[in-house]
């Protein structure tokens, strides 16, 4: 029996369609020789859809999407649209599928390969074998909190307000992934929030807490300051196993984790809300528009997106670890997209790329035979 997935695919803006068309080349090659086939749609997100219709989201676009499988998107945003007001902006369009979906648990996984391990601008011994997962709660906290705004407050002065909020619902239901996912790995979190000055801070260390104490005591939990995870990234990556986060602070660490392991060309990340809600994947990094067009962006975070959504959404384990092997096998190959690149590799464009990581699946299939 062949398995049926729905897929809407969004390429959004700058490097987003380039990376987009190599993830297409792995769903290509998965339909002619693995027993799955996918109904995909494809569709307008962000500057892409507010030139085509004046908006980042259609309501059209977000119905769709609310009936598919699982979601692929490639990156919103560019240059152009940087004056742009925040409600109609590329990346307003990204937040309200996000909150449309419910998708409150957002899962960045910071691995290091090690054929990357050089890559780091950290030392290699502090980042080598490096797995850390960041559960970014997305629905929430200051990216959504009302009263927000720019007041006028006259004679020449103004004031930005934004507002951070969190209730107990929110913070365990993000927590309760954090513990589920802990379980399959080495069975710790590390809950990360800034409560000696927050009040939401307070209120998450003891929700988290609670949760901990009533549902997950077999799980290994500890507390730490944003500010001071932030330092103890740099210090000594491989302390950490699942952190678990609010908005911002996910927003911000996830970054500092992605460039622990030398490219944000690399990163996949899941966005999962309750059973049944399809899944949104997308890599970490953004649309890069310096480089959009040049056939230079890595196209690897985008598979790797795809291989998370495999895992996750459509239940097809060992064609995730599949295409996941592929990567190493590419990188061990020495190739390389010009954000990996290194000294005796080959550097490579996006779509050769695309094209080494079908020869090495094509391989695989050879040597099964
Ligand atoms: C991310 C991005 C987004 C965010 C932007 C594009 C809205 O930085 O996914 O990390 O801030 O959440
Ligand atoms: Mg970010």
């Amino acid at each position: 029996m062949t398995a049926q997935h729905s897929l809407m695919i969004l390429p959004g803006d700058g490097i987003g369609p380039e990376v987009m068309a190599e993830v297409r080349k792995v769903i290509n090659w998965l339909e002619n020789n693995k027993n799955i086939s996918f109904t995909i749609q494809e569709d307008l997100i962000g500057g892409a859809a507010i030139e085509a219709h004046g908006t980042s989201l259609s309501t059209e676009t977000l119905e769709k999407c609310r009936t598919v499988d699982t979601i692929l998107l490639g990156a919103v945003g560019g240059t152009q649209w940087a004056d742009v007001d925040y409600a109609i902006r590329p990346e307003a369009g990204l937040l309200k599928l996000r909150k449309e979906l419910d998708l409150f648990a957002n899962l960045r996984p910071a691995i290091v390969f090690d054929a990357l391990a050089n890559a780091s601008t950290l030392k290699t011994d502090i980042v080598k074998g490096l797995d850390i997962l960041i559960v970014r709660e997305l629905t929430g906290g200051i990216y959504f909190g009302e009263p927000r705004g720019i007041e006028d407050l006259g004679n020449g002065e103004r004031r930005g307000i934004n507002t951070q909020v969190y209730t107990s619902s929110e913070i365990r239901r993000v927590g309760r992934i954090a513990f589920e996912l802990a379980k399959k790995r080495q069975n710790r979190v590390c809950s990360c929030e800034k409560s000696n000055v927050m009040e939401s801070g307070k209120l998450w260390r003891e929700d988290i807490t609670a949760l901990h104490d009533a549902e997950y005591g077999d799980v290994e939990l500890s507390h730490m300051y944003a500010d001071n995870c932030a330092m103890q990234l740099l210090r000594d990556p491989k302390q950490f196993d699942v952190i678990v986060t609010d908005n911002l602070f996910g927003d911000i660490l996830s970054d500092e984790a992605a460039m622990l392991t030398g490219s944000l060309g690399m990163l996949p990340s899941a966005s999962l809300g309750a059973p049944g809600t399809p899944g949104l994947y997308e890599p970490v990094h953004g649309s890069a528009p310096d480089i959009a067009g040049q056939n230079k962006a890595n196209p690897l975070a985008t598979i790797l997106s795809f291989a998370m959504a495999l895992r996750y959404s459509l239940e097809q384990t060992h064609l995730a670890d599949l295409i996941e092997d592929a990567v190493q096998d590419v990188l061990s190959q020495g190739q390389r997209t010009p954000d990996i690149m290194a000294p005796g590799c080959t550097e490579i464009s996006t779509g050769a790329m695309g094209d080494a990581l079908i020869g090495v699946l094509d391989l695989s299939m050879a040597n099964a035979a």
